[in-house]
């Protein structure tokens, strides 16, 4: 599928699945090939967000990502210039796949919220999109 097509349909929350370790705390796994439908080739993590802060504000032209709430709260609401799909992340085993051709904004940050994001490739300026209206022309 060309990467303009994807929609907000395509992008879901994925189980991750949860070891639990008796008195010891649980642990979640992600595994290339196994977990996800693309390599993970970055990952980073947004935290100490202030109350009432907003990220994101972009789409990628390339990129897929697994959206994980390690710690805290936050939602994040998906658009693909159509229809527009909200999702409160708040599980550390759960993760939210977002396909590429998708705006994204985060919001309502937690106190200690920590957003670790799982990315299918490095860090290129060139994949972004943060104009709403060349997001709309992307998509065209
Ligand atoms: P980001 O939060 O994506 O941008 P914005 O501040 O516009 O919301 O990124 C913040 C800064 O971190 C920005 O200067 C780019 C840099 N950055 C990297 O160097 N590598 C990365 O993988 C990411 C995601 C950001």
């Amino acid at each position: 599928m060309g990467n303009c097509k994807y929609t907000v349909n395509d992008c879901f929350v994925i189980d991750l699945g949860k070891h639990h370790s008796q008195r010891k705390g649980d642990l979640t796994v992600v595994e290339n090939g196994l977990t996800i439908p693309f390599d993970v080739r970055r990952v980073y993590y947004l935290y100490d967000v202030p109350g009432g802060a907003a990220r994101g504000s972009h789409a990628h032209k390339a990129l897929s990502q697994l959206i994980v709430a390690a710690s805290g709260s936050f939602t994040v609401t998906l658009d693909d210039g159509h229809e527009k799909r909200s999702f409160t992340l708040n599980r550390p085993y759960q993760g939210l796949l977002v396909r590429p051709g998708i705006w994204r904004d985060l919001d309502d940050f937690s106190s200690g919220a920590v957003a670790m994001v799982l990315a299918s490739e490095v860090y290129q300026k060139e994949d972004y999109i943060r104009d709403y209206n060349d997001f709309l022309n992307f998509k065209k």
